[in-house]
C-alpha cells in the first residue's frame, strides 16, 4: 500500500508502507521532519500531521488522550492527527497527510 506526504514546502512524495506499520514510522523512513520524541506514548505531539480532509473520515476516531495532545500541537486543524496513533491497514491505502511547518516546535504558541 502507498501513503503520500505533503512536505512543508509543498512537495508530494509517495511511499510504500507495510500493513500494520505506524504512519510515523513511514514518515521517518522518508525523512519527513516528524520527531516522534515520545515514541508513541502520546506525550509529545511532535508527530502531528494534517490529514487530507478527503481522507480524514477513513481513519478511526482519535482517543481522548490523542485529542488532548492535539490541543497542544502547533498549527493543529480539524483534521490533525498524531502519526504515531495511525496504524496503516488496507482501508487506508492512498492516505495523504501534510507535514506541518514548525513541527519541530510544537509548544510554540
Ligand atoms: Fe509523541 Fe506521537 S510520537 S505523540
Amino acid at each position: 500500500m502507498k501513503v503520500r506526504f505533503v512536505a512543508p514546502d509543498g512537495s508530494v512524495r509517495e511511499r510504500e508502507a507495510t500493513l500494520g506499520e505506524r504512519l510515523l514510522d513511514v514518515a521517518q523512513r522518508d525523512g519527513q521532519p516528524l520527531e516522534g520524541t515520545c515514541e508513541g506514548d502520546m506525550a509529545c505531539a511532535t508527530c502531528h500531521v494534517i490529514v487530507d480532509p478527503a481522507d480524514f473520515a477513513r481513519l478511526p476516531a482519535a482517543s481522548e488522550d490523542e485529542e488532548d495532545m492535539l490541543d497542544l500541537a502547533y498549527g493543529a486543524t480539524r483534521t490533525s492527527r498524531l502519526a504515531c496513533q495511525i496504524v496503516l491497514d488496507e482501508s487506508l491505502g492512498g492516505l495523504t497527510v501534510r507535514v506541518p511547518d514548525g513541527s519541530r516546535n510544537m509548544q510554540g504558541r
